[in-house]
């Protein structure tokens, strides 16, 4: 007999159409067994235990790390796969020309080639998971198929999973299906590689029937399907739907010592800087002001009765860059990962512990890098991959904020939208309203990082931070971020920031990390009415003197190469806002194309 007949949901799981799913994607994938995962701590311990016997997980010291555990993955499987990344919507307009596609049969039929057999010799986990508090009518539930079991741990920190997701479900709740497989199937008597993965990837999405297909990749965003295939590109499809939003941001909670608290938004790019500003520690000068976390990815954004905007985070870990995160840069996060973490790709110590470039200010005198190999300094190459991560619970974070899981989220005064540029961008600057808020974010510029595979430091255009996330037509998408505008009565300030302007030396010029509490206080002073602003070209942006400085020496005139607007650089930028709404000629709306002729009026003028 199949053993594939042999799985026997478990008898909690009451949900016939979900069960028929299983089995119908265990014959096709022709996996050993199939194993239905309850997310309990006997069945976590279990499947550890089992990939440290593997080899896929070294445990590291438990003086040093308790419960915490190293994985090293294929050189070849170490970041988010663009290229690679499909949104196959009927018609290719419904993608739109920021997505790849291809037509929805066509791709069946790939994805029915590819996963056929794809799981032989290897274990079916049927993971079940809830984006957002458990029951929230907020919430979305996902059922994760896997081969992987670093997969099933890693969505145990990330998202709500186990056992009692099925309690929400029922007989014929909504859930959004994932087909996940690194795409190694396994002769008979063949041995197991430490990372299998396939060099064919393909991460998949249709977004009219809420699905997701994934192959050949066991990393992060590719194989973590609640994360972006879920929480970005298939829920923005719902909230464009339901008039809400699915976005690429943190939320932070931000008190005064008045104890008024605002809470705020960050839309950055893919390791700019998101964790870092969502468990900000107030510096030196800002006695009695504290910063609480509620994300540090994803938000999902609903507008309230009271004509505000309210903020979840629909993930319940971090899956954190580790490179550049210290005890100085970022000590929450330091905090939040001394113990019960998964890192995956950095370096180890002799003594079992983790290291990455800029976790000390001298490195350690050996060590065994990502791949493995013994390390010394100076030896040329890096410890650790610049897109290695930790993954850890958010219940460990010191900053957690006590409205974190709260299912009716926060209302958010202001939304921050910052990319990497080390010249043009000013350190911050506001929007004069929503619409000329949603320009600012729609023509946003980023330089490339390493946690997209391909080239970095290449300055693209990120719409919204979103350019690999926004599952339907960018430029319906900004639509709809002016219609969810006119939706409500009482919206949120817009903000762009640049933390990374830098000097002639190719130094950066303004400290960060800590110090971006120096615009964090301005920002919500501003939402309350408190705080003084001058206009320029740009939009209205602090004084020197409008700022708070006690605790940092930064003088008038670095403050001036932080915020210089250059009319040379701005004609370039300008160029590429044109050359960004070219390539969604006939999708963007009006009211964005007269802002680009207004502001580059204002720049020529
Ligand atoms: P994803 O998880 O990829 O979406 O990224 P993220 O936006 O959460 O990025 P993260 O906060 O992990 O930051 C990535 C890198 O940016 C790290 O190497 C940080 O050291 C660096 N970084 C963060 N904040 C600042 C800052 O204010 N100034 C400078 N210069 N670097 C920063
Ligand atoms: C990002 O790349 O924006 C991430 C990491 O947050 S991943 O989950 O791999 O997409
Ligand atoms: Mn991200």
């Amino acid at each position: 007999m199949n053993a594939v007949l042999k799985s026997v949901a478990p008898g909690y799981v009451k949900h016939a159409k979900l069960i028929d799913w299983v089995h119908q994607m265990a014959a096709l994938a022709k996996p050993d067994q199939v194993v239905w995962c309850d997310g309990s701590a006997e069945e976590n311990d279990r499947l550890t235990a089992q990939l440290v016997a593997s080899g896929v997980l070294k445990k590291l010291n438990p003086t040093k790390r308790p419960n915490s555990y190293l994985a090293l993955s294929d050189p070849e499987d170490v970041a988010r796969v663009e290229e690679r990344t499909f949104v196959c919507s009927e018609t290719q307009d419904a993608a739109g020309p920021m997505n790849n596609w291809v037509a929805p049969a066509e791709m069946r039929a790939t994805m029915n080639r590819l996963f056929d057999g794809c799981m032989r010799g290897r274990t079916m986990y049927v993971v079940p998971f809830s984006m957002g508090p458990l029951g929230s009518h907020i919430s979305q539930i996902g059922i994760e198929l896997t081969d992987s079991a670093y997969v099933v741990i890693s969505m145990r920190v990330m998202t709500r999973m186990g056992r009692a997701v099925y309690d929400v479900l029922g007989e014929d709740g909504y859930f959004v299906p994932c087909m996940h497989s690194v795409g190694a199937p396994l002769a008979p008597g063949q041995k197991d590689v430490r990372w299998p993965c396939n060099q064919e990837k393909w991460i998949v999405h249709y977004p009219e029937t809420r699905e997701i297909w994934s192959y050949g990749s066991g990393y992060g965003g590719n194989a973590l399907l609640g994360k972006k295939c879920l929480a970005l590109r298939i829920a923005s499809v719902m909230a464009r739907d339901q008039g809400w939003l699915a976005e690429h941001m943190l939320i932070l909670g931000v008190t005064n010592p008045q104890g008024e608290k605002t809470y705020v938004t960050g839309a950055f790019p893919s390791a700019c800087g998101k964790t870092n500003f969502a468990m900000l520690v107030p510096p030196a000068g800002f006695e009695g002001w504290k910063v609480t976390t509620i994300g540090e990815d994803i938000a999902w954004i609903k507008p309230g009765k009271d004509g505000r905007l309210y903020a979840i985070n629909p993930e319940a870990g971090y899956f954190g860059v580790a490179p550049g995160t210290s005890y100085q840069s970022n000590p929450n996060c330091m905090r939040a990962i001394e113990a019960d973490t998964i890192f995956t790709n950095v370096a180890e110590t002799p003594d079992g512990d983790v290291w990455w470039e800029g976790m000390t200010d001298a490195p350690p005198a050996q060590l065994t890098d990502w791949r493995g190999q013994p390390w010394t300094p100076g030896c040329g190459r890096l410890a650790a991959h610049p897109n290695s991560r930790f993954t850890v619970p958010a219940t460990r974070c010191p900053s957690l904020d006590s409205q974190w899981d709260d299912p009716n989220g926060v209302p958010i005064s202001a939304f921050l939208f910052g990319g990497r540029r080390s010249d043009t961008t000013p350190l911050v600057v506001e929007s004069l309203d929503w619409e000329d808020g949603v320009y600012k974010a729609a023509t946003l510029g980023s330089e490339t990082t390493a946690a997209i595979a391909g080239k970095q430091g290449v300055v693209r255009r990120d719409p919204m931070a979103m350019i690999a996330f926004v599952g339907y037509n960018m430029g319906d998408y900004f639509r709809h971020w002016l219609n969810v505008g006119k939706s409500i009565s009482r919206p949120p300030r817009i903000y762009q920031v640049n933390w990374f302007r830098k000097n002639a030396a190719g130094k950066f010029v303004w400290p960060g990390f800590g110090e971006n509490m120096r615009i964090l206080k301005w920002v919500t002073e501003r939402c309350g009415g408190k705080a003084a602003a001058q206009d320029t070209p740009l939009g209205r942006t602090p004084a020197y003197g409008d700022l708070h400085w006690q605790g940092l020496e930064f003088g008038a005139d670095r403050f001036a190469e932080v915020t210089a607007l250059d009319a040379a650089q701005w004609q370039t930028e300008m160029g590429q806002h044109e050359e960004l709404f070219r390539k969604l000629e006939g999708f963007v709306p009006d009211e964005l194309l007269a802002r680009r002729k207004a502001l580059a009026t204002r720049f020529a003028g």
